[in-house]
């Protein structure tokens, strides 16, 4: 019998990625453009497991919704959680993502958004397509011999640290979890914000990462400095990065995520007014650049995404374990290991 899925939030490229990847039919998939929440969480019913992604909304609410339906499965197709109520769903409902599917992708988005920003081809792309051939206002600065601090020295942090010591940077990183044997520059958060030319955030959002670019962070940066969040969009404080660029304390900010995205990003509102005044300030500064969510969106990443995703739909279903599980009680201890090759629970 086919494993029944109801798979949230889905676009044209998930549509195309997952019918790719699903060729027999072990799983039968009803894709839904609408996004779950509290609202639409209905519509899985009689479903076995439920397929989400980052804008998903997976409360408390929701999950005890989907345990009475008898869904016994949330599979994340991304790799961060936080909007998972992971304590909640603890003893009700599995949840599993998929930790790595292209950390390049996210990684060269990063290193693409740092260098159309500060060498402005966002504006000369504009310029010469209206055939105007001035070099005014077009100045950059050169990345070698720059600082840059990362955050984060997962996968995602370090493919970008090599990227930038390609390019004759010196690396700063800062790691709640430093390892080691990866032979990097750690440094405490204060050195990243004092130091840093530019800022790379590669780190999870938690409630201790939230707002970590705030009022007080900001006023420690180098005047000038270049923050690149293709992380989460919480990590910084949306107003105060507003104040900080105001006040010419920022000099570019490269966003693929922003805290508010989930009514905004994945869709076109191109001819309508968009009603969060933070995000059409910060888009109307010549030093801000957004992509919406877009880091992640490569050929191999989606390929890797849905294999990844129905891989971990079987193993759970006819393993009874999923080695990609996500567990509060793992969590706690920095990620889940599944040294224990059963369910979390
Ligand atoms: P990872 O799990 O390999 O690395 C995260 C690193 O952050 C780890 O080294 C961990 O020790 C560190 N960390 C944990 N708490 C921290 C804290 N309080 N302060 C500093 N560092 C801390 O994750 P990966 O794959 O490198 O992804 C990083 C982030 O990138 C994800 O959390 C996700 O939010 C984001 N992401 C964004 C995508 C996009 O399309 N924009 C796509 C995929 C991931």
């Amino acid at each position: 019998m086919s494993t029944k899925i109801a798979f949230f939030d889905a676009k044209e490229y998930d549509i195309e990625s997952f019918e790719n990847a699903n060729t027999g039919d072990e799983f039968e998939i009803k894709f839904y453009e609408t996004k779950l929440s509290e609202d639409t969480v209905n519509l899985a019913e009689g479903y076995d497991a439920v397929c989400v992604f980052v804008n998903d909304d997976v409360n408390g609410n929701v999950i005890d919704k989907l345990a009475s339906y008898g869904v016994k499965l949330v599979a994340l197709r991304c790799a961060g959680y936080n909007n998972v109520d992971i304590e909640h769903a603890f003893g009700k409902i599995h949840i599993v993502r998929v930790p790595a599917y292209s950390p390049y992708a996210v990684a060269e988005h990063a290193m693409a958004l740092l260098l159309t920003s500060i060498r402005r081809i966002h504006k000369a792309y504009i310029r010469t397509r209206d055939f105007n051939f001035s070099l005014n206002g077009l100045t950059g600065f050169d990345l070698h011999g720059k600082t840059v601090g990362v955050v984060g020295t997962g996968k995602i942090g370090r493919i970008f640290i090599d990227i930038c010591t390609g390019f004759g940077m010196n690396v700063l990183a800062y790691d709640k979890f430093p390892n080691k044997d990866f032979g990097l520059n750690y440094v405490d958060l204060e050195t990243i914000w004092e130091q840093s030319d530019i800022i790379s955030f590669h780190c999870p959002l938690t409630d201790e990462t939230k707002h970590m670019v705030n009022v007080s962070s900001i006023e420690k940066m180098k005047k000038g400095v270049v923050l690149i969040n293709t992380s989460r969009g919480a990590l910084i404080d949306s107003e105060a990065l507003l104040e900080g660029i105001k006040d010419r304390k920022i000099g570019a900010a490269c966003l693929d995520v922003y805290e508010e995205e989930s009514d905004v990003f994945f869709h076109d509102f191109s001819g309508h007014i968009v009603a969060d005044d933070t995000l059409a300030r910060l888009i109307s500064m010549p030093n801000v650049i957004v992509t919406s969510h877009q880091a992640f969106l490569t050929r191999e990443a989606l390929a890797n995404i849905a294999e990844t995703t129905l891989a971990n739909i079987r193993q759970f279903t006819v393993d009874g374990r999923c080695d990609n599980e996500l567990c509060y009680k793992c969590e706690k201890f920095g990620g889940c290991p599944q040294e224990h090759k059963k369910l979390c629970f």
